[in-house]
């Protein structure tokens, strides 16, 4: 049995769908903080299947028990946890205890009942502002934002874990910038509020929910002056996790992978794609740039490619597609 803590999110519930469609047995656990209970109806739309849901908040340990309590769980794919930058840099406090008190909470619910795999969601912003690219695996961490530091804390908690027990099999996952959705166009990326990254902003941009995009600075070292980033086809993202589980089973020890596509793309070549695919003009601005940003960032792909036999396969069109007809449907 397969426990996706945060399931009902973005990543989390692809992934689920991916894995259903595999024929493995999840559960799901999230506390809706970011997303709707009605994610589930629509993986059981898309598979044909309901996974089992807890309402369940990582900070509830009694709650998170009785999970291990009632299901033989194997294995954990861990997605929940606040993401959003600039609200960490606010709320430090909140993003610790959310974040790593619940991820501590989890672990200790998994030692207790004997649950030695997790796959943990991390990200590229670990790599802090290093700018020698491609990022590979081994590329220097650092620090940028409290968000950052969560997932960072997280990953030595977990070093420190398979350094003391070599049962645990621990799979870190460094995700670039995921966009896109499932082509049912029933699950997607549907923040709350005004949305901190690229993809949602454009549209809400293209629906008219929003008036124009501020494009975060022209003036950066890069083709056209805009930040490059590595975008990655949620559906990519989702089936990298199945490959993570898939050598999970059968191994041990701590991995760490980049999840990307090793391509970039600037701001402007987005909107240019957004609008190719969708036939929409997107109207932005050149604003000022967004502290805390780098100009570019993609990933080196091939420790992935080798070892977990995992390549992206959608561009950076069909992206844009499959963001825009999940969101223009909502
Ligand atoms: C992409 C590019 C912006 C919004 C963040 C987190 C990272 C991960 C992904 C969780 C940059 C520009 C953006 C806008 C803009 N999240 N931009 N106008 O910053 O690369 O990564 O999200 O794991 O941890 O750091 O993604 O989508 O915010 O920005 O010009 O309204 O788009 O400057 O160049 P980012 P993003």
């Amino acid at each position: 049995m397969i426990l996706i803590t945060g399931g009902t999110g973005y990543i989390g519930s692809h992934t689920a769908v991916k894995l259903i469609e595999q024929n493995e047995d999840i559960i799901i656990l999230d506390n809706l903080y970011n997303s709707k209970s009605e994610v589930i109806d629509s993986i059981e739309t898309i598979t044909g299947k309901r996974p089992k849901f807890y309402q369940t908040d990582l900070l509830d340990i009694n709650g998170l028990e009785q999970i291990f309590k009632e299901n033989k769980i194997d294995c954990v794919i861990h997605f929940a946890g606040l993401k959003a930058v600039g609200e960490s840099v606010a709320q430090p406090l909140k993003y610790f205890n959310n974040n790593i008190t619940g991820t501590i909470n989890l672990l200790m619910a998994m030692q207790k009942y004997n649950c030695k795999k997790i796959i943990f969601s991390s990200s590229a912003t670990v790599y802090g502002t290093t700018q020698i690219m491609p990022l590979t695996e081994n590329s220097p961490l650092g620090v940028t934002n409290p968000y950052g530091r969560t997932k960072l804390v997280i990953e030595d908690m977990l070093k420190d874990l398979a350094n003391a027990d070599n049962e645990f099999c621990i799979i870190l996952l460094r995700y670039f910038n995921p966009i896109g959705a499932n082509q049912s166009n029933l699950i997607g990326e549907n923040p709350n509020g005004i949305p901190n990254n690229l993809m949602p902003y454009i549209c809400k941009v293209a629906k008219g929910e929003l008036p124009e995009l501020n494009v975060f600075g022209n003036d950066y070292d890069t083709v056209d002056g805009t930040g490059v980033r590595d975008y990655i086809h949620v559906e990519d993202l989702a089936i990298g996790h199945v490959k993570a589980y898939n050598k999970i089973k059968s191994n041990n020890g701590l991995h760490i992978y980049n999840l990307g596509t090793g391509n970039g793309y600037s701001v402007l070549q987005v909107i240019s794609s957004f609008e190719k695919a969708n036939n929409i003009k997107i109207n932005y601005n050149i604003a000022p740039r967004r502290t805390g940003d780098v100009a570019t960032v993609y990933a080196d792909t091939k420790k992935a490619e080798v070892e977990l036999d995992f390549k992206a396969k959608y561009g950076i069109e069909e992206m844009c597609r499959d963001s825009w007809n999940f969101y223009r449907n909502i």
